[in-house]
């Protein structure tokens, strides 16, 4: 799969310009009649992006009707502003008529056990747990809670609850570690924290309540947990209330209040370029405009799709494009608990044929690991369900591409190569199936109303096949208003770099025909198997252990996950003391411990110092090249002692 040298590398589809024209099926879009019709909504929408979403929002259900539709004061944006709506109920309440016995969500457990839930039933059981939610624990609009939760219904009723009562959620996946969760409640000021007593993945029983009570108990703004209790194994202790019992004496009716466009939705933490994760704040009306067009023209929804995005809750994509932006739609979501490959490699094959899915949307690291368990696999299903597939997260390298399109779509179904971010809130640059022809290994065109570019260093538009780095330059319904309590930072980060333009922190180019390539990021952000890690996260994790002096932790290429963790650490023991095996080792389970283990290292280098500029800041770029195993090569002129990445060996 090395992209390089081989014919599917991105450099000879590109030579090639390799294209699959649309398909067929994509015929009774409502909103779209041909291509020439699209091309009038695009050229429309760039010139005039306020009206193409004014036009969207208005097929939302809104309470009272926005007075201006964007009041941009750089950098804060407000959409829909005046306007009052109720997330919830446009996702549950206002499909009840129409399809209150059609299924809003179908669970599966690793184990096999299914649980459905009609959109009747999942509006009762989001109507007791807002109800709960309100007389038990008087949360109050405004107010904040954690979600720490395995990918089970709750889950999404928890999420639908506290957007009834105008409560923001905080999720937090189930797969961090207490201090991260202790951090993001603390950040958020959560008075609730919603979980359950254990998760299962991969076989294996996860204790999350005792994560949450090591994270709660130094939490002085929490006054309850909640606990979705699976086992009834572990006793409650105070200020834990049991979930089912709670909701058992609610009522199932709840009358929505109506929340300005404005009001926050949730807050979502992930890793930006310092040590501290920061909250990402998601508005209503706005958001929802952006998750619930995208999510219908890009997953083209129709009435009887069973629609499965491989997503946890914990991430951007499970809030977009498993709830808020499906359940919009009226559309039926399909949601599993545990590992795609357990407990056998062709499990997730199975579920598609099992639930006779049509949509599946996942991300290329989960792609390059089927690819690499064989075609036996897919090969014993039938995946005749399937019309359209999806990938997100991270580039999707060509070979991974036409695996997916020739081995799991059968050459029928067009692949939406979706680019987006947690701060972008809904998908950007897509191709919308049965318009726009594919090209592997390309997101292809920014969406209707959005204004994408790539630029150079000053700002000014790159030539085609130029890289630069990729900018928005409008705003957009469900872009991110502010970072929580740090709206210097959400400036300092976004809006700085290039006057008027959102930096997105991604390099990429376009080609001739304005195909947009993602490379991946620019700055100290990596990508691991599509979850997004700090490097100078992990690093602190790193240096709060008491035998590291100094870490410099960097990404180098990996052929599965995309970007694998390789730390440089100078360890405080002199050299005669040093057991490099076993404190790699324990360093490993540290940052695991500190952060979860998505951030566990995959290799630790010892070095007696780190190669730095004579003003002190570290030459990442050095350390990058080591990481990959290249020479070292380009301008070491500036390091304070050229030469200088001495590694101790073992
Ligand atoms: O580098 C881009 C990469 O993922 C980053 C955003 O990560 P996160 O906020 O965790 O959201 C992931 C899910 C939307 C981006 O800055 N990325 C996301 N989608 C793609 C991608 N890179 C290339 N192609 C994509 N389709």
């Amino acid at each position: 799969m090395d992209s390089k040298n081989k014919s599917g590398s991105i450099e000879t589809v590109i030579k090639e310009n390799r294209s699959f024209p649309p398909s067929a099926p994509f015929t009774e879009k409502a909103w779209i009649h041909d291509q020439a019709d699209f091309d009038k909504i695009w050229n429309t929408s760039q010139e005039n992006p306020v009206h193409f979403w004014e036009q969207q929002a208005s097929h939302l259900e809104w309470a009272e009707k926005w007075k201006t539709v964007h009041h941009w004061n750089e950098p804060f944006s407000q959409w829909f502003v005046g306007g009052k709506l109720n997330v919830a109920s446009n996702c549950l309440d206002r499909h009840l008529e129409a399809r209150g016995n059609k299924n809003a969500l179908i669970w599966e457990g690793e184990d096999g056990s299914v649980r459905k839930f009609t959109y009747q039933d999942l509006h009762k059981e989001v109507c007791k747990l807002a109800n709960a939610l309100e007389n038990k624990f008087n949360l109050k609009p405004g107010d904040t809670a954690a979600i720490y939760m395995p990918l089970v219904p709750e889950a999404v009723i928890a999420m639908l609850a506290c957007a009834r009562i105008g409560v923001a959620h905080s999720i937090v996946f189930a797969g961090f570690s207490s201090h991260s969760l202790r951090d993001r409640i603390q950040d958020a000021e959560c008075k609730v924290v919603l979980t359950s007593d254990i998760g299962y993945r991969r076989g294996q029983v996860l204790d999350l309540q005792k994560t949450v009570r090591e994270a709660t108990s130094q939490c002085q703004s929490v006054r309850a947990t909640l606990v979705f209790r699976r086992e009834n194994k572990t006793e409650l202790i105070e200020n834990e209330w049991d979930w089912s019992q709670l909701t058992s004496h609610q009522s199932p009716n709840h009358r929505p209040s109506f929340f300005d466009s404005e009001h926050p939705l949730f807050f979502l933490y992930t890793s930006g370029t310092t040590g501290k994760p920061k909250g990402i704040v998601h508005s209503s009306g706005g958001y929802l405009t952006g998750v619930a067009t995208t999510a219908k023209w890009i997953f083209d929804l129709k009435e009887n799709d069973i629609y499965w995005c491989t997503a946890d809750i914990g991430w951007i994509t499970g809030h977009s494009y498993v709830v808020y932006g499906i359940l919009a739609n009226g559309a039926t979501s399909v949601i599993y608990e545990g590992a795609p490959m357990h407990p056998h490699p062709g499990r997730i094959w199975e579920l598609i044929d099992k639930h006779k899915v049509t949509i599946l949307y996942t991300a290329p690291t989960a792609i390059r690991s089927f690819m690499r368990a064989g075609n036996e696999y897919p090969l014993k299903y039938e995946l005749s369900s399937l019309r359209l597939l999806g990938s997100v997260g991270e580039p999707i390298n060509p070979e991974a591409w036409m695996w997916y399109y020739e081995m799991i779509g059968k050459k029928r179904c067009p692949i939406v190569d979706t680019w987006w971010q947690t701060e972008t809130g809904a998908i950007l640059i897509s191709p919308i199936p049965g318009v726009t022809t594919l090209k592997p290994g390309s997101a292809t065109r920014p969406f209707p109303g959005i204004i994408a570019d790539i630029v150079n260093e000053e700002g000014k538009s790159c030539a085609p096949n130029e890289g630069g780095y990729l900018v928005i330059k409008h705003p957009w319904p469900s872009m991110l208003r502010t970072i929580h309590k740090d709206p210097e930072r959400f400036k300092e980060q976004y809006w700085s770099k290039f006057k008027g333009m959102y930096f997105t922190g991604d390099g990429a180019h376009k080609d001739e025909n304005g195909y947009f390539w993602i490379k991946g990021r620019v700055d100290d952000v990596i990508n691991v198997s599509g979850h997004r890690l700090g490097t100078m996260e992990i690093e602190s994790a790193l240096v709060s252990h008491p035998r590291v002096a100094e870490a410099a932790v960097v990404g180098r290429p990996d052929e599965l996950k995309g970007q694998g963790i390789v730390a440089f650490v100078t360890p405080r023991d002199s050299k005669d003391k040093l057991d490099i095996k076993t404190l790699a080792q324990e360093l490993k389970t540290h940052v695991a411990n500190e952060i979860g283990a998505l951030a566990r290292p995959d290799e630790i280098k010892f070095t007696k110092t780190l190669p730095k500029t004579r003003s002190g800041k570290i030459m990442r770029r050095l350390l990058k090249d080591l990481a990959a195993g290249k020479q070292i090569t380009g301008d070491t002129t500036t390091l304070e002692n050229p030469g200088i990445v001495e590694l101790i060996e073992s």
